[in-house]
């Protein structure tokens, strides 16, 4: 690949000092690190000559005004998950910035106007939320969410607040209706690409994801003096639904279960703990699996809570669904590729992307870069400078080719 003159590098050393250091970043929604991150990224779009907001809903949205019709739009997100890295939603944010610029660069003129996003708290690491911001973006009804208490115990709608932002004027994020399509680079966060030695690979479709959030009760008592067989124990009781769960998706094969944090109370040695509460994540790319894992988690929840004699309560977290990705786009996505001299390869995906909810209302593509040794929601999260500057290449090209009179 050709040496170009590249912003991309830097821009992913100075954003990664935001709520980062070294390779780990936390930047969770409507905290300080996630809206200087913001702030940042409007400054950048500015600096290109580009009207920058951050909306309602705490999304940033550039605009290069020129043409006419329904926009482009371009983005991904700049939230973390805990003690995350640099590249999961960054790379595609900051790939869209340096495609813009290098556009630009070339005097090259949009036939209709080139959006980008960096859509709000995806993750939903703080409230359990997750594609908050793309959800406020398409208009999907978020108003059940005001009171949702995250772990730090402030309910969204405040911590909006704390930060100068108002729960009631989300719904006026909404955008959709201005725009045609939605393109999203991301890391691929999985193996098969490095094994493969490829640097792109066009995204054929979202696996979907549902997230529970889990209190099991049952009596909190003395660690010594209780005999065994008569404990009410919570954490036996999150023990065997963590188990269950593992064991129906290993078994299943095409579906992935995950608990990834669990709180006891009270938290003593020698304290049986009363009470558990955890979140589950379980995916499937098959819409009927999809449909099929809401029975199953309430099932083996059900079926742990008799065992240890506890009582339980599940409450959906987040739903969506899975979706393929647009056929002309993955054609245009191929036809680029192929064009750059790239090899590349198609691939669903088993992580959730702002894509997944942008493909409801508009034709929406993605690509993958690598992740070195398959390794991403972790400070170890890598893409060579090489590897990034396939993408951007790629992405560039997209942008060029739906952007020009005759797309
Ligand atoms: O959870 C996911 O798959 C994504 O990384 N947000
Ligand atoms: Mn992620
Ligand atoms: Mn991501």
């Amino acid at each position: 690949m050709p040496t170009v003159n590249s912003k991309l590098d830097e821009w992913i050393d100075a954003l990664a000092l935001i709520g980062g250091s070294g390779n780990q970043v936390n930047r969770f929604a409507w905290t300080p690190e996630l809206l200087i991150a913001s702030e940042w990224l409007v400054n950048r779009l500015r600096e290109l000559g580009l009207p920058a907001e951050i909306d309602a809903a705490g999304n940033v949205v550039g605009r290069w005004l020129s043409g006419e019709g329904p926009a482009v739009l371009v983005g991904s997100h700049l939230d973390t998950v805990p003690d995350g890295g640099r590249f999961d939603g960054a790379l595609g944010v900051l790939s869209a910035l340096e495609a813009i610029r290098r556009l630009q660069a070339e005097r090259f003129r949009p036939s209709r106007p080139l959006w980008i996003a960096a859509f709000n708290d995806e993750e939903g690491t703080r409230f359990n939320t997750t594609m908050f911001g793309s959800g406020a973006f398409v208009g999907d009804d978020l108003s059940g969410l005001r009171d949702r208490v995250g772990a730090d115990g402030v309910p969204l709608g405040a911590a909006m607040q704390e930060r100068g932002f108002d729960f009631d004027s989300v719904p006026t994020a909404r955008a959709i209706d201005s725009v045609g399509c939605y393109i999203e680079l991301h890391i691929e966060q999985g193996p098969r690409m490095e094994a493969q030695g490829l640097n792109t690979a066009v995204v054929t479709g979202i696996v979907g994801v549902r997230g529970y959030r889990v209190v099991l009760r049952g009596q909190t008592n003395h660690a010594g003096t209780t005999p065994m067989e008569v404990r009410r124990d919570a954490l036996a009781g999150a023990s065997r639904v963590v188990l269950a769960l593992r064991d129906s998706a290993l078994h299943a094969q095409d579906i992935t279960a995950n608990v990834g944090r669990i709180d006891i109370s009270p938290g003593g040695t020698n304290v049986v703990p009363g009470e558990a509460v955890f979140l589950v994540d379980v995916r499937a790319a098959d819409p009927q699996r999809f449909a099929s894992l809401d029975s199953l988690v309430r099932e083996i929840v059900a079926a742990a809570a008799t065992a240890e004699r506890l009582t339980a309560e599940i409450d959906p977290t987040h739903t969506h669904p899975p979706i393929m990705m647009d056929t002309q786009l993955q054609q245009l996505l191929a036809k680029e590729m192929t064009a750059a001299e790239l090899e590349w390869t198609s691939m669903p995906s088993g992580a959730g992307h702002d894509a997944q909810v942008l493909a409801r209302h508009v034709p929406t593509g993605m690509l993958f870069v690598p992740s070195k040794n398959g390794i991403s929601h972790a400070p170890e999260e890598f893409t060579s400078s090489e590897q990034r500057e396939a993408g951007v290449a790629i992405l560039t090209r997209v942008l060029r080719n739906l952007c020009s009179e005759a797309a």
